[in-house]
């Protein structure tokens, strides 16, 4: 059967991370709006550049423009068993686009993770936050350094510092995120299908216990 979880939460909580490790144990893909906007960038699209402007600013896509990206990346051949989610829905009516797109598939939303880390963690993470350029790896400078200075352990690529991540930004990107995005906490909690996560543990705790909430979901 078909599995789709949604991994919400602020900034730096370790979304990211965490999608590609369950992807890897679940052998579901990892849909990311921000690794998907970036890729865009990175390509020069009209896309892109028309969420450059939101990104830079540490504000949110419009909801159309994020909405119609997803559903069209939902919609490959690899996600017809299921997706691991890792930063959309932000807002209402992403809840709703997402709503939508299931329904259309006759599938249905398993659970969502609410992935909680303290204020300060999310700074310090963020501001130290290494990615590789060809895949996306995420590394710390100081939490989960390469072995190698500025070369991904995994495929040797160059880690470079996003853009966003400039602690002006990233506040900013905090501030957006309980704004718009915290709401929907208490939404998926009132649907039934919120589940909260110690993100502030070691990497590899976290992972396991997400995978021993999707276990129980199952
Ligand atoms: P996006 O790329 O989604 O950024 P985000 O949600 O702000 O999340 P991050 O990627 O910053 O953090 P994360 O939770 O994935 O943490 P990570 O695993 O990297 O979005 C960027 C922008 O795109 C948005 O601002 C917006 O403009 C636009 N956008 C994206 N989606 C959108 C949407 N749906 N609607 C509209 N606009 C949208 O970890 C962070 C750091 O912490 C790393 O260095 C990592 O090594 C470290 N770390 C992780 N886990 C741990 C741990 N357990 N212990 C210690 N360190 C850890």
């Amino acid at each position: 059967m078909a599995s789709y979880l949604v991994l919400l939460g602020p900034p730096g909580a370790g979304k990211g991370t965490q999608a590609k490790r369950l992807s890897r144990e679940l052998h579901l893909p990892q849909v990311s709006s921000g690794d998907i906007f970036r890729e865009h960038l990175e390509a020069g699209t009209e896309l892109g550049e028309a969420a450059r402007e939101y990104i830079d600013r540490g504000q949110l896509v419009p909801d159309d423009v994020t909405v119609a990206m997803i559903r069209e990346r939902l919609s490959q051949p690899d996600c017809t068993q299921g997706a691991i989610l890792d930063g959309f829905p932000r807002t209402m009516a992403q809840v709703e686009g997402l709503d939508d797109m299931l329904a259309e598939m006759g599938a249905s939303l398993d659970a969502v993770i609410h992935v909680q880390v303290p204020l300060e963690e999310l700074i310090r993470r963020l501001t130290g936050r290494l990615v590789c350029r060809a895949e996306g790896h995420i590394y710390h400078r100081d939490f989960n350094p390469p072995e190698e200075p500025g070369i991904c352990d995994i495929d040797g690529s160059e880690l470079y510092t996003r853009d966003d991540d400039k602690e002006e930004t990233v506040r900013k990107r905090i501030n957006v995120y309980k704004e718009q995005t915290a709401p929907l906490i208490e939404h998926y909690e009132q649907r039934g299908i919120l589940v909260r996560v110690n993100g502030a543990q070691p990497v590899e705790e976290v992972t396991e216990e997400l995978i021993s909430v999707v276990q129980k979901k199952a």
